[in-house]
């Protein structure tokens, strides 16, 4: 699927009201980093890629209360999803997307927004490149954010052909890891669509960036 210059500029203000200033300078940033890891191994879907970077924090300022009202008619969560209130917003974004923004709501644009916070298992390149551009975006300024961002642009540098791909499945490995090694040091709780989405990825022989 592909949208034009104009369906991706409509969505890029129509984003505004659902979101804070703060957020909106991120959702522009993580446009910008699908944008340019999508020109490197998935081209033919950079429009799609942008419109769901765009989209994919349009719940992130509903409520809890609000958001586990919309969770309730969504049939896909697990109670194990109920302990993770940090990825309600992810698991809401493919309803307000059906809902609001129906003309965008693409399988791709579904399923990368409903991953980009716990990761799923067996994730799409297209999955991961939202997955990671969340993570690395530029204004991104954790250290284990701008160190990951380093390697994996000096690798794709040297990259040849299907090689990129790997770089973007071995540091959304990496993310995995660094986020699960964050919970586990705040005593926080590991949602299994986190695990699953490491060991599909160890199961397929990559190894970490
Ligand atoms: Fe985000």
């Amino acid at each position: 699927m592909s949208f034009t210059k104009e369906q991706i500029n409509f969505l890029r203000e129509a984003i505004v009201p659902y979101m804070s200033e703060k957020r909106y300078a991120h959702t522009l940033g993580v446009e910008e980093m699908a944008k340019r890891l999508g020109s490197i191994c998935l081209a033919d879907k950079v429009s799609e890629l942008r419109c769901a970077a765009l989209l994919h924090d349009v719940a992130k300022e509903l409520s809890d209360e609000e958001s586990l009202m919309l969770l309730a008619e969504y049939a896909e969560i697990s109670e194990e999803d109920l302990l993770s209130p940090p990825a309600f917003h992810a698991f809401c974004a493919p309803i307000v997307i059906r809902r609001d923004f129906p003309e965008y709501a693409t399988d791709d644009i579904i399923s990368a927004a409903f991953k980009h916070t716990t990761g799923g298992e067996d994730m799409t390149l297209f999955n991961l490149i939202i997955f990671l551009s969340d993570y690395i975006e530029e204004g991104r300024a954790y250290r284990e954010c701008t160190a990951l961002r380093e390697r994996l642009f000096a690798e794709l540098e040297k990259a040849k052909g299907e090689e990129s791909a790997a770089m973007i499945h071995r540091a959304a490995l990496s993310e995995l890891q660094a986020t699960v090694a964050h919970l586990k040091e705040k005593g926080r709780y590991i949602n299994p669509r986190t695990q699953r989405a490491m060991e599909s990825l160890l199961k397929k022989g990559y190894t970490a960036l």
